[in-house]
């Protein structure tokens, strides 16, 4: 099951010596304008840096910098901030914090509350000049981290402060907002593929004209988001959207139906399930004109012949390797028997029915799923919501289903 998410959690973060403790700002602002209470504990090398005094205004709460000098009475901040934290995250995480947390060390306010962080759910967003982060001591440390159930965020690679291109840059502060969320969610698909399609596809007619649909991209989106979260390996092959890449996830951009054909036959080898949410075009100008058309006066107007696209879905549920398929339908009417129908026809286990017009370009909708027991309404929620819902009834179908038994 999904777990609740909370309007409010408390979030312990912890900031350590590197040029990208500027970044953390950004991450307190994020957070609480998110509606959460973020404690900031910084180290002394840290405090170098950025001044408590920017943690303590974006925070709304002192900082702690110091164990020997607490903000609690009892002097216990090491435990107290921990024990009051629904999430601790490490950001930006120098070499030495690393060190110390993966030693079992504890020398400072910091390190000693990451020892006794007990079962509260930890991200560390590393950040570092790239050959320390490539260093082998550095790597066993993230290593050992790793396999003690630390979730490790980035880094990116890119330009650094020292001037160096590498990896090693902490990654942006909305995308430790997103490495927080997934630390709430369930990893139903831990070492699993998932291959999803996308927004709408684009069939060129001449140079500058094609044709095209209303899809947004938004749910297929908010279902790359919610797969990633529950720990898959995404691929997202998404035709043209205004959508920024998504994070954590693969993205193939692609703008025709065959194109999308192409991509999803060439990354389907593994994969555990194929989410089709992808408004493909049904039909594609017969002749794609390399210039624009040109009006001429009194001229009859052009005859636009068409082509029909193939079905990815249903070629791919046909096939006898096929991974576990997920339609979707947007309908106009009648959306349940529409939905039905539309699952044995496409020859996959699940479909995902909604009404298009009330979908297309919205960030929330509601859909009923069809397999082959039944129907099971999902309310109107946002997106991401429903992504959470759907990943999560594919990920329950997915072991007990070696073929698609439409
Ligand atoms: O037939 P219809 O377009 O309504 O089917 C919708 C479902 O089939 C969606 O899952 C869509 O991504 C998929 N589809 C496809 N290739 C097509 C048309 C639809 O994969 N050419």
């Amino acid at each position: 099951m999904i777990n609740p998410i909370p309007q409010s959690r408390h979030i312990l973060l912890g900031v350590s010596g590197g040029v990208a403790a500027y970044k953390a700002c950004e991450l307190v602002r994020g957070l609480t304008k998110a509606g959460h209470q973020v404690q900031v504990v910084m180290t002394t090398a840290a405090t170098h840096f950025v001044g408590p005094a920017t943690f303590q205004a974006l925070s709304g709460r002192p900082v702690a910098t110091d164990q020997w000098q607490p903000l609690a009475a009892n002097g216990m901040d090491h435990i107290d901030l921990v024990r009051a934290a629904d999430a601790l995250v490490v950001a930006p995480a120098s070499a030495d914090c690393l060190g110390k947390a993966a030693n079992g060390l504890g020398d400072d306010l910091l390190s000693t509350l990451v020892l006794a962080r007990g079962a509260v759910p930890t991200v560390f967003a590393p950040a570092m000049n790239r050959e320390m982060w490539a260093n082998a001591a550095v790597q066993r440390n993230v290593q050992r981290l790793c396999e003690d159930g630390v979730r490790m965020a980035g880094p990116a690679s890119g330009e650094q402060a020292c001037g160096e291109v590498g990896e090693g840059r902490m990654i942006e502060p909305e995308h430790i907002m997103l490495e927080l969320e997934a630390l709430f969610q369930p990893k139903a698909l831990a070492g699993r593929r998932v291959l999803i399609t996308a927004g709408p596809t684009f069939e060129p007619w001449d140079a500058v004209r094609g044709l095209t649909n209303r899809s947004s991209g938004k749910m297929g989106w908010a279902l790359a988001r919610a797969a990633w979260e529950q720990g898959a390996e995404v691929t997202l092959v998404a035709g043209p959207t205004a959508l920024p890449p998504p994070y954590g996830v693969r993205l193939l951009p692609v703008e025709t139906a065959l194109q999308m054909r192409a991509a999803v036959l060439a990354a389907l080898p593994g994969v555990d399930a194929l989410i089709a949410a992808a408004a493909v075009a049904d039909w594609r100008p017969s002749q794609a004109h390399a210039g624009k058309l040109k009006k001429q006066p009194d001229q009859q107007p052009p005859v636009l012949q068409l082509d029909t696209n193939p079905d990815i879905l249903a070629e791919i549920a046909a096939r006898p390797d096929a991974p576990y398929c997920v339609g979707f339908a947007a309908e106009a009417d009648d959306l349940l028997a529409n939905a039905q129908a539309k699952r044995q026809r496409k020859g996959v286990p699940l479909l995902v029915g909604n009404l298009g017009p009330q979908t297309f370009g919205r960030d929330d909708n509601a859909c009923v799923l069809v397999d082959a027991h039944g129907a099971t309404e999902l309310p109107r929620a946002s997106k991401l919501e429903l992504g959470r819902r759907i990943v999560s009834e594919i990920a329950l179908r997915l072991p007990s289903c070696s073929k698609p038994h439409p």
